[in-house]
């Protein structure tokens, strides 16, 4: 309880805030930007004060296990999905044999998704096996129209470009509905009703306190959060959820979403609704390291889903920085760094095998392995993960796609 209220009172604070040192560079992080000047990364211990959430902490991960009886996410064990709102609230539904639903999103703003993208969406597939329940994926194509120099045309492509990129994740058709905005939302009346009531209920002066619009911002930019906020109320969806509007919702995200969803928690009560309860994840870095900046118009920044396994192998040799010493003998003396070798950090993510990271992570810093060889180790697994990926993306048809985006009753009752 007081966890909560103390909760409330940060969540109203702006991301935006310093910590009152004038000296201290903050990161940025906000659906925009994520920077740092640090090469460890954002500091996400900081972040959690400044956005008022919660951390998952050891004892959060044992409920999961325990509630569920699986074993938690290697996401969750490694600190990737390191934040929460409410994660106890859906425990205890789920103890409690209550319902709740799933929602997530992209923006589809390139053809390729890079592996960064992939964290949030692999890690929503093992909440939809593991509590087996509904799933909303929300594709902005119309955000990515309002914030990028691309045609209505050109979203409305690279969006459904991205359905079938999800799809191939291997989501299932029973208990997930994908929804492209610029499509749907003129199909939906109660979708588009919770959206105004929204907008209804949260001024220019609060989306100016959160995203930082300003009086030149375009009124569809302005505009834009509520149409986040509205896919956290099952209101929305009265085909899945059979006219009842509330409904727990639970958002898997990177933290860089957070303050659609701090607007969103913040506005819920003045709407009678529920708040979302969210899980954030850590940002995957570039793979010129922390302090560079991950770009869908850069192919060398990043691996992307159509990469091939020889443009894995090259990009990963040429671009991965090192946390290794300048030569051999120094690094057998000194030893390499974990915290900021990106073969290493990208490992953590893909490497499923505890024992075998933690080896590595060992001999590395001992100096006893080199840069080469968790380079090499790292383009067998990306080009494995996303081989695989590949070889479904090539049964997602069209038709495949058609039904996912189909406004239906999934496998639930209500
Ligand atoms: P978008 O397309 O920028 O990102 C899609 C999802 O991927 C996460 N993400 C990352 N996660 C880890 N490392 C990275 N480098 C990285 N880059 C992006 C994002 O946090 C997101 O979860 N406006 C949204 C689309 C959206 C959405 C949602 C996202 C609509 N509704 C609900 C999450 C939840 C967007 O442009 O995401």
């Amino acid at each position: 309880m007081a966890e909560e209220s103390q909760v409330n009172q940060m969540e109203s604070l702006n991301i935006g805030e310093t910590s009152g040192n004038p000296e201290a560079v903050e990161d940025v992080v906000d659906p925009w930007n994520v920077q740092t000047s640090s090469a460890t990364g954002i500091d996400y211990a900081k972040l959690i004060v400044r956005f008022g959430s919660t951390a998952i902490d050891e004892t959060l991960v044992q409920r999961i296990e325990q509630v569920t009886g699986k074993p938690a996410h290697p996401f969750l064990k490694r600190g990737i999905f390191f934040s929460h709102r409410e994660m106890n609230k859906i425990l205890n539904l789920y103890e409690q044999k209550k319902p709740f639903y799933l929602y997530t999103g992209r923006g589809p703003s390139s053809g390729a998704m890079h592996v960064g993208h992939l964290v949030p969406f692999m890690f929503t597939k093992w909440l939809q096996d593991t509590f087996d329940v509904p799933l909303v994926i929300q594709l902005t194509d119309d955000e990515k129209y309002l914030w990028k120099d691309l045609k209505v045309e050109e979203v409305l492509k690279l969006a459904v470009e991205n359905v079938k990129d999800i799809i191939a994740l291997g989501f299932d058709v029973e208990k997930t509905f994908i929804f492209c905005d610029f499509d749907f939302i003129g199909q939906c009346p109660e979708f588009y009703r919770t959206m105004v009531k929204i907008q209804k209920h949260v001024t220019f002066n609060q989306v100016k306190g959160i995203f930082g619009f300003d009086e030149s911002s375009s009124i569809g930019k302005i505009a834009f959060p509520a149409v986040q906020a509205t896919p956290s109320f099952s209101g929305a969806f009265p085909f899945i959820f059979n006219g009842k509007k509330n409904i727990q919702c639970l958002i898997p995200c990177a933290i860089d979403q957070d303050p659609y969803f701090r607007m969103t928690r913040d506005v819920a009560p003045r709407l009678n609704m529920v708040k979302p309860a969210l899980l954030h994840s850590v940002f995957f870095p570039a793979l010129q390291g922390a302090t560079s900046k991950m770009s869908a118009s850069d192919p060398n920044s990043s691996i992307f889903l159509t990469d091939t396994p020889n443009q894995i192998k090259n990009k990963i040799n040429k671009y991965a920085f090192s946390g290794g010493q300048a030569t051999v003998e120094e690094h057998k003396e000194k030893g390499g760094n974990c915290d900021v070798d990106v073969s290493f950090q990208y490992l953590r993510f893909f490497l499923d095998d505890d024992e075998r990271l933690e080896q590595i992570r060992k001999d590395y810093t001992s100096g006893e392995l080199l840069t080469g060889f968790l380079k090499k180790e790292l383009i067998g697994v990306l080009q494995k993960l996303i081989g695989e990926i590949q070889e479904r993306r090539k049964t997602v048809t069209d038709e495949v796609a058609r039904e996912f985006m189909r406004p239906r009753k999934l496998k639930f009752d209500y």
